[in-house]
């Protein structure tokens, strides 16, 4: 994105400040022609009372413009601070509000994301995303653009200031000021790429970081603290030697840079005095062009260090308006319609395959299968058959490739997504619980559920024993925070949380794994006298679950191996028999 595009973003953005963004900009003007006070009126002053041909005269009998004229000095110095002060406040003010509402519409945006959006960036380059990059946009509103304006404009009137008073003057300095120009210029073609280098080491931090905190049992486990420790100093020091780098390049610019500012007053001092000598410049003003060199000087002098920020807001946010821009591919339909109250739950694949985009090869295969409404559909198969991918498909985080999957006799894609999604209880295979209560977990889907119903779902997952144990029963804090639980205690109240929305479709991705066959059978026995029909679809590897099944699907390398009842498949002597026979602790040979 072109960079004047980038400023048309943050103003787009700047909604309902933008009227006092501009009463900033003026403010900013306005403080800048003010500087040019303290030295037209010493100028004034000078000529007049100390140094001109009536001076004299006019300290005598002029008192009170003199008077006059300290005063408006000080009341000019006095209303400048005021200036200053307040528009400061004002960028101030417009930064933070925009930096709202882009934090408040980058979130949002990351909601409605896809899988695709989270397998493709990782948790510590988004969260730089979110924090360092927006600081640097926010910077850029409140301080870099106030520093161009403020240099331009302090240049601007100077300079003209400077060529009504003597123009052969003022044009012998305004001379050198292209020489700078040059500088800064190949000074930002060589700080750009380091700025966007800069902005990676940082989000690569980051991600280390992240990474670590969140693998801190793996670390421990395996006694690697070293190896982690080492392995974030590489990235540090690479992220510091990046940033030296990049302080580096402005660093041999910076003499040139201050050679041409500095030689301003020595211009003004030599060709100034030849032109006081001569009778071309009054003393006056000869003391304002040298009170005021510095209002050209430095400006230039600043323009490195604004053109450095700059190419920080560039690199920030390119990386910012990529995800701004980024729009889920799987959507609503155009056509999209309303869930008539509740879905009957009668799912039909026909001939689905599905491939991940960035997978040389399909990991579904032609899938074909009809659940009806109530009834258990198991999934079994080994390991990375592609059992996940498939209930995936079910509420539309990822799209089939080919085939085409009906639910109530109707393509998933005519629902609408969030509606579709609100009528399917899924308990994924990796348990992820909020740092919040039991209670709070179990109600995530729907929190206007009763605390009776949080506990009868509890204990349709067999949960509400060990939850009731605990000190705080349903009050108790779980999750990063909270009281660690068991791995089949998470699954558990995950499956509670999946219940509690009353699915039509209930999906649970072995999520009985880690229970014992006990608790096993309690939750078979839950989830077969719910208060609510839905049809279920298990992912498991035990015949204890999957043998009461109304259909059993066996899948190899993404196809549907073998499909029947329990019964059926034992009598066909394949894959299940094997497993039932293994599971039974009969040798198959
Ligand atoms: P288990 O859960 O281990 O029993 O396996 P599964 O049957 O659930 O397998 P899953 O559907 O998760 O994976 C099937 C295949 O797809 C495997 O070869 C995975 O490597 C691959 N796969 C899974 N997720 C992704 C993904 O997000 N991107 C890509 N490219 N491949 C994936
Ligand atoms: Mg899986």
């Amino acid at each position: 994105m072109e960079k004047n595009n980038k400023i048309r973003w943050l103003w787009e953005n700047m909604e309902g400040y933008r009227g006092l963004y501009v009463v900033g900009i003026f403010g900013t003007l306005l403080y800048n022609v003010l500087h040019l006070t303290v030295p037209h009126i010493t100028q004034v002053i000078l000529d007049m009372f100390l140094s001109g041909e009536n001076a004299a005269y006019n300290l005598q009998n002029r008192r009170n413009l003199f008077y006059g004229l300290i005063l408006a000095m000080v009341g000019l110095t006095i209303f400048r601070s005021v200036v200053v002060y307040v528009d400061c406040m004002i960028y101030e003010k417009v930064s933070q509000a925009t930096l709202f509402n882009i934090r408040n519409y980058l979130y949002n945006k990351m909601q409605r994301q896809d899988m695709k959006f989270y397998s493709f960036y990782r948790t510590g380059d988004l969260m730089t995303r979110l924090t360092g990059d927006l600081d640097a946009i926010r910077h850029m509103i409140a301080w870099v653009i106030r520093m161009i304006i403020e240099s331009f404009a302090m240049f601007g009137v100077t300079m003209t200031y400077f060529f009504f008073m003597n123009w052969k003057l003022a044009l012998t300095l305004v001379m050198i000021a292209p020489c700078i120009f040059v500088v800064i210029i190949l000074f930002k073609r060589k700080v750009a790429p380091k700025h966007r280098k800069l902005r990676e080491k940082f989000a690569l931090l980051n991600t280390v970081v992240q990474e670590n905190i969140s693998g801190n049992r793996v670390v421990k486990a395996f006694a690697r603290e070293d190896y982690e420790i080492e392995k974030f100093n590489e990235c540090n020091v690479d992220y510091s030697n990046t940033n030296k780098e990049t302080a580096f390049t402005w660093l041999r610019f910076f003499p040139i840079v201050e050679t041409f500012a500095n030689l301003m007053p020595v211009a003004l001092l030599a060709i100034g005095g030849l032109f006081l000598i001569e009778g071309e410049l009054t003393f006056g003003q000869y003391a304002a062009f040298s009170g005021l060199i510095w209002a050209i000087a430095n400006p230039m002098r600043n323009l490195g260090n604004i053109m450095n920020e700059f190419q920080r807001f560039d690199a920030a946010s390119a990386k910012v308006l990529e995800l701004y821009y980024t729009e889920p591919e799987i959507v609503d339909s155009p056509d999209a319609r309303d869930i008539d109250g509740r879905l009957k739950g009668k799912i039909e694949f026909k001939n689905v395959s599905f491939k991940y985009e960035d997978a040389y090869v399909p990991v579904l295969h032609d899938i074909t299968f009809t659940a009806n409404p109530g009834d258990t559909i198991a999934i079994m198969g080994e390991t990375g058959c592609g059992k996940t991918s498939l209930i995936q498909l079910i509420p539309r985080f990822y799209e089939p490739v080919s085939g085409s999957i009906l639910i109530d006799g109707e393509d998933i894609k005519s629902w609408k997504l969030t509606q579709l999604r609100k009528n399917i209880g899924l308990a994924t295979q990796d348990v992820l619980l909020y740092s919040d209560t039991i209670d709070g977990n179990i109600s995530y889907g729907n929190s206007n559920i009763s605390e009776e119903d949080v506990k009868k779902f509890a204990k349709y997952s067999a949960a509400d024993d060990f939850i009731s144990k605990m000190p705080e029963g349903y009050d108790t804090i779980v999750g990063e925070r909270g009281v660690g639980l068991s791995g089949g205690q998470k699954q558990r109240i995950s499956l509670a949380r999946a219940l509690a929305i009353k699915p039509s479709i209930l999906i649970l991705d072995d999520t009985t794994s880690a229970v014992d066959l006990e608790t096993e059978k309690t939750i078979q026995d839950g989830l077969n006298n719910l208060d609510f029909e839905c049809t279920k679809i298990i992912i498991a590897q035990r015949i204890s679950t999957t043998k009461n099944a109304d259909k059993i699907i066996v899948l190899e390398d993404g196809r549907i191996k073998e499909m029947g009842t329990h019964e059926e498949l034992i009598a066909r002597h394949g894959y299940y028999y094997d497993v039932v026979q293994l599971q039974n602790g009969n040798e198959v040979i």
